[in-house]
């Protein structure tokens, strides 16, 4: 069995009518970089606090690190670091000395700080007042935080919210470099975009259920690659391509979208064509971003038209 380092069975939570979340199965592998995605109200800061044993589950089970959260919950917590939403700071102290305080309250050695300072690349401003920090500095900072302990899991609610572009590109390098350092992350988001770039596992979450979970390639892999073409006679050639089998052919503005299998399909459409004497003038192959992907998928699940 694989030994996960989050795994959940049918996880549920109900507030009054609202069903925040609703029988989630998480699986989430050791050194990954998974990305809990789901638009606003999804259900991911709920499940959070159920992570972190701060609310509990009206149902369900959750296990950290192969054991059970509800039966030790002091243990395993204590190897588990944490950033939900704003990081609560003390503005009139320094970075150092917000660091210093947790320290004397859980214990540690200074190196654990300047270890955690290096991780989040704040050495230089530690000893600046929190109150002079930018957002992305406090961000930073709050990371570090959360990774004073030296924990094996870090959970992050949204840790890219409210930052600049380059606030979040600097959040996304920290991020990427924590599986090195023996760290599993598990970070919300409600931006795909945003996830894309450093999530090796996707959970994808709507109204409280879980609709889709594996490696960013699965996810692509479940949806068609388009050719999208331009000929001399469009109707003519969509005829032709519906005729040899192909699928869902559809006329654009002034192109055609064809469903393919990779670039392949690509030469085998041209031929035919080509062998029936229409011109081809362009021929390209467009992959759909997780973008599109997500929209399809929470479209599905709830039956939504616009
Ligand atoms: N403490 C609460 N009391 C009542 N409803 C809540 C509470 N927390 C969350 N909810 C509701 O549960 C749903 C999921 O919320 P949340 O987990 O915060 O979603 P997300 O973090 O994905 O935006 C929402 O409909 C929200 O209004
Ligand atoms: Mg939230």
């Amino acid at each position: 069995m694989t030994h996960y380092i989050i795994d959940t069975e049918h996880l549920t939570r109900r507030f009054g009518d609202v069903q925040a979340v609703n029988g989630l199965d998480l699986h989430i592998p050791p050194g990954s970089i998974y990305g809990f995605l789901g638009p606003n109200g999804a259900g991911k800061t709920t499940t959070i606090r159920m992570l972190l044993g701060l609310i509990r589950p009206d149902a369900g089970r959750i296990n950290l690190f192969g054991r059970s959260l509800s039966e030790q919950p002091l243990e395993l917590l204590r190897r588990v670091g944490s950033l939900v939403e704003t990081p609560s700071l003390y503005p009139h102290l320094s970075g150092w000395e917000n660091l210093e305080l947790i320290r004397r309250m859980v214990g540690g050695t200074s190196s654990q700080i300047q270890w955690a300072l290096s991780i989040v690349r704040m050495e230089d401003a530690a000893r600046r007042l929190v109150r002079e920090y930018s957002l992305g500095m406090r961000q930073r900072l709050g990371l570090a935080v959360a990774l004073f302990g030296q924990p094996e899991l870090l959970i992050l609610d949204e840790p890219t919210n409210g930052l600049d572009p380059a606030g979040i590109h600097e959040m996304r390098e920290l991020i990427c470099g924590l599986p090195h350092e023996g760290i599993t992350v598990f970070l919300s988001s409600h931006l795909l975009s945003e996830v894309e770039q450093m999530a090796t596992q996707i959970g994808i979450v709507n109204a409280g259920q879980l609709i889709f979970q594996g490696a960013p390639d699965e996810l692509r892999a479940r949806y068609h690659d388009h050719a999208t073409l331009t000929t001399d006679r469009l109707g003519a050639s969509r005829e032709l391509l519906l005729q040899s089998g192909w699928q869902a052919a559809h006329l654009e503005n002034h192109h055609l979208t064809v469903s393919v299998n990779g670039a392949s399909d690509l030469a085998l459409i041209n031929s035919q064509l080509v062998r029936a004497g229409h011109q081809v003038y362009q021929l390209n192959l467009t992959q759909p971003t997780l973008e599109d992907i997500f929209l399809t998928l929470t479209d599905q699940q709830t039956g939504a038209s616009v």
